[in-house]
């Protein structure tokens, strides 16, 4: 972490973090202000969160990531660019999802190029499973949307195959299964680097229906 990045977290935690009292945070009150909500879980550096809620200024951005020299550069950027409409939850997007975060509280998740731990002994490490699908759908509005995208195929049929077992899910790109990036998806750091190698990227959308077995 740079001295900055720590400065970041120090100076501006107050204004941009969020910290979890053990209830749910009410997201009204934290944003001052009632509108579409955006949670991005593991936002890397952020870049792409900072553009979306600068291009986006009538929606709340609602950040999570675990890494703390990530969380510091968007935070110094955010406070560059006088943004509002952003606070971070520095935590575990298992938890934050389960815990901190209402039912029904936010119309969109995203979660762009997760790591994709490629060797099978790893697999059970990836984020995206049925524990995490079912919180975010827990967390989701209904009509909501899970936007995913990742540049390793195996991995982009495994969320596939998690989020089509779940009842609560429709897949906004029946019939086929992947969709075209959406132009508001900039390329971020990882996706530049998986394109380098050759890789294909693959976007996932999902929306949220109501489904006896998951409400
Ligand atoms: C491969 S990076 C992608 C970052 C960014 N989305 C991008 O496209 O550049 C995955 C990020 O997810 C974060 N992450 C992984 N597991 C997480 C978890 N359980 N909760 C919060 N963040 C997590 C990592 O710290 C890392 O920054």
């Amino acid at each position: 972490m740079t001295a900055a990045q720590r400065r970041a977290i120090a100076e501006l935690g107050d204004r941009y973090l969020v910290e979890f009292s053990g209830d749910a945070v009410d997201l009204d009150c934290l944003f001052g202000r009632r509108a579409s909500r955006t949670v991005e879980v593991g936002f890397g550096t952020g870049d792409a969160l900072l553009a979306l809620a600068g291009s986006e200024p009538g929606r709340d951005f609602f950040g999570i990531e675990v890494y703390p020299p990530g969380v510091g550069r968007l935070l110094a950027r955010c406070e560059e660019a006088g943004l509002g409409n952003v606070r971070v939850a520095m935590a575990d997007a298992l938890e934050v999802l389960e815990h901190w975060l209402e039912p029904s509280s936010v119309e969109e998740v995203l979660v762009w190029f997760p790591d994709p731990w490629p060797k099978k002994r790893h697999h059970k490490r990836r984020l995206v499973q049925p524990r995490f699908t079912a919180l975010v759908h827990r967390v989701l509005q209904l009509g909501g949307r899970l936007h995913l995208a990742t540049d390793w195929e195996p991995y982009a049929e495994h969320m596939f195959e998690v989020l089509d077992s779940h009842p609560g899910f429709s897949n906004c790109a029946h019939p086929d299964r992947f969709m075209p990036r959406p132009e508001r998806r900039r390329e971020t750091r990882f996706e530049s680097r998986g394109r380098s190698r050759g890789h294909r990227v693959f976007d996932l959308a999902w929306r949220a229906v109501e489904s006896a077995a998951s409400r």
